[in-house]
């Protein structure tokens, strides 16, 4: 069974503490930015993986979700 739907990561900076959790866990997929001390999406992962559903279950704020994409 393939599923065929895609996500993209969001970070929400509003919400962003700083914590420096996301780009511990995935720093593939999530960087902070220095100059405001909030991370960011670095690049779109190929696919969603359990770092990144790591990476969101682990932020205490809640500043990251998967958006569905559609066509
Ligand atoms: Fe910010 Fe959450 Fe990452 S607070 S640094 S988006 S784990």
């Amino acid at each position: 069974m393939s599923d065929m739907s895609k996500f993209k990561v969001v970070l929400d900076q509003e919400k962003c503490i700083g914590c420096n959790t996301c780009p511990l866990i995935d720093p593939d997929t999530f960087e902070m930015d220095t100059s405001i001390y909030k991370a960011k999406v670095k690049a779109q992962p190929i696919e969603i993986g359990e770092k990144i559903k790591t990476a969101i279950s682990s932020c205490p704020v809640g500043a990251i979700s998967l958006v569905e994409e559609k066509d």
